[in-house]
C-alpha cells in the first residue's frame, strides 16, 4: 500500500494526523464534528489499507502525495452525501466485516441490539433453528450464525440482487447459511420447516416520515428496504406474526426490529396471535425498537 512507498513518502507535506483533520474539516457541512472525524478515519484506514493498531503507529507519518487523488474523490463523494460503507462497499457489524452496495440497507446499531439480545436469550440451547425474514445483506442471519455456533440458519429476502450480497457475505465470513428469494407478503404458508427463533427487521418507516430522514439516507439506500405505506405500515408485522403461529415450535421465540411509533401496535399484533412474554425493549437511546414474544405451547 501507500506507505511502503518512500518515494512518494518524501513527495508529500501533510501527516495522517493532519490529513484526518482535512477531511473531517471538508465534510463539516454534511456531518457533526464527531462523525465527520471517525468518518475521516474511517475513509483513510481503507485508502491507506491500515488496520486500528497501524493508523495509530503512522499517525505522525505523511501521506504520499499519490495518494490524495483518492481522498478528494472520497471527500467529493461525501460532501454528495453518498455514505462512507457505499464508498468503501463495506460496513462493520457485530465486530464484523459485511460487504455492502446500494442494493442493500447499511446495518444499523439498533439491529446490533438486536442480535446481540437473541444470542443472549438463546445461547444455552443447542442446534437452534433460526429464520431471518427481510435479511438484506445477510447481517443477521449471519451474525447469528457466528454467535450462535451450532444453530442451522435461514434467511428471506425479496431482493436478488441483496440475496446475492448476502451469498457472498456468508462466503467471506465462512458460514453456512440457506437463504431463500421469497416475497413475504405474497406467501401464503412457508414451507421452510419449523424453527426455534424467527426473526425480523422488515421495512418500517413510513412515507410521511421521510422528509425527516437524513438526505443521505433517501437518495442512496434502497426505499424497498426502508418505506411502507402510510395506510398500512403494519403490513410486514402482520403477515410475519401471521406465518410464525404456523412455523415456530413450541415455545419458539419472534424478535422484531420496530419503529419506534408502533411499539403499542405490533405487541397488540402479537397478542392477537396469541403469544406470551411480549417485551418491548428500549435501544440505547431509550427508544423502543424491540418487541420479542414466545410461542404457547
Ligand atoms: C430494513 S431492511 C433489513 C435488512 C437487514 N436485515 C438489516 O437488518 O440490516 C428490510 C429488507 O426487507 C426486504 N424486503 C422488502 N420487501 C420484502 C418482501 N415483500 N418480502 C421479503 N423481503 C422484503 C428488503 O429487500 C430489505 O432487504
Amino acid at each position: 500500500m501507500y506507505f511502503n512507498s518512500i518515494i512518494f513518502a518524501k513527495l508529500s507535506k501533510m501527516t495522517l494526523k493532519e490529513t484526518e483533520e482535512y477531511f473531517a474539516q471538508e465534510i463539516l457541512m454534511q456531518y457533526d464534528q464527531n462523525e465527520a472525524n471517525s468518518i475521516a478515519k474511517i475513509a483513510l484506514q481503507f485508502l491507506l489499507g491500515l488496520n486500528n493498531i497501524n493508523y495509530s503507529l503512522e499517525y505522525r507519518t505523511t501521506v504520499p502525495q499519490q495518494a490524495f487523488a483518492e481522498i478528494n474523490e472520497y471527500v467529493k463523494r461525501l460532501q454528495l452525501g453518498e455514505p462512507i460503507q457505499y464508498i468503501i462497499g463495506e460496513a462493520h457489524f457485530m465486530g464484523f466485516n459485511f460487504q455492502v452496495s446500494p442494493q442493500v440497507l447499511i446495518p444499523r446499531r439498533e439491529t446490533e441490539e438486536l442480535v446481540a439480545l437473541i444470542v443472549q436469550e438463546n445461547m444455552q440451547k443447542r442446534a437452534l433453528k433460526v429464520l431471518d425474514v427481510c435479511t438484506g445483506s445477510g447481517c443477521i442471519a449471519i451474525a447469528l450464525k457466528k454467535l450462535l455456533k451450532d444453530a442451522e440458519i435461514s434467511a428471506i429476502d425479496i431482493s436478488k440482487e441483496a440475496l446475492a450480497i448476502a451469498r457472498e457475505n456468508a462466503i467471506k465470513l465462512k458460514t453456512k447459511v440457506k437463504f431463500y428469494a421469497i416475497d413475504i407478503l405474497e406467501t401464503q404458508d412457508l414451507t421452510l420447516g419449523h424453527f426455534d427463533v424467527i426473526v425480523s427487521n422488515p421495512p418500517y418507516v413510513t412515507e410521511s416520515e421521510k422528509k425527516r430522514m437524513h438526505a443521505n439516507v433517501i437518495q442512496h439506500e434502497p426505499h424497498l428496504a426502508l418505506f411502507v405505506e402510510d395506510a398500512n405500515p403494519l403490513i410486514f408485522y402482520n403477515k410475519i406474526t401471521a406465518l410464525a403461529t404456523a412455523n415456530l415450535l413450541p415455545n419458539g421465540r419472534l424478535y422484531f426490529e420496530i419503529n419506534e411509533k408502533f411499539a403499542k401496535e405490533v405487541s397488540d399484533i402479537l397478542e392477537f396471535h396469541n403469544f406470551s412474554n411480549i417485551i418491548v425493549h428500549n435501544d440505547m437511546q431509550g427508544k423502543a425498537r424491540i418487541i420479542s414474544g414466545k410461542m404457547k405451547n
